[in-house]
Parts: structure tokens; sequence; C-alpha cells
């Protein structure tokens, strides 16, 4: 598989807004959750938030150490 199908995907985040990053891979809208883990029986997406607006690139290889951002995992 191809490096760039595990690439993180750099987000625009606004503060205080409540975010569903997918833990299954499924979503067809990564990094997000679109609620396909429950047609997988999959565990839920994770909620998480940010204290001030910021740019972040979010894991899509779901190996992150960081969750929900990139740690570099997809290149191991
Ligand atoms: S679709 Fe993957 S966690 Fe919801």
């Amino acid at each position: 598989m191809s490096d760039n199908n595990y690439s993180p995907i750099q987000v625009e985040l606004e503060k205080d807004k409540r975010y569903a990053w997918c833990t299954c891979s499924h979503s067809a809208n990564q990094p997000f959750c679109d609620g396909a883990h429950r047609a997988h029986n999959k565990p839920p997406s994770l909620g998480f938030s940010v204290t001030e607006d910021k740019s972040a690139f979010l894991c899509t290889c779901k190996k992150t150490s960081n969750p929900p951002y990139c740690d570099g995992s997809h290149k191991n």
C-alpha cells in the first residue's frame, strides 16, 4: 500500500468545537467519523476539542500513539 493512503490530513480546528476523530478507518470522511464504525461493529470515534484555533495534522493510519494527531507512525 502506498504511503499516501496513510498520510495525515491537515485540518483547521476551531476553538471549543467538538470533533470526532475516526478510530476505525472505515469513515469516508477521514479523518473524522461518519458513523461507519457501527456497520463494521468497531469501537466509536474519539471525541476531542482544542483550546485555540489551530491547524493540525490528524492521523489517518490509526497507529499514532498521540491520537488524534499524527506522530509519524505511518512511515514505520
Ligand atoms: S467511522 Fe470510524 S470511528 Fe466512526
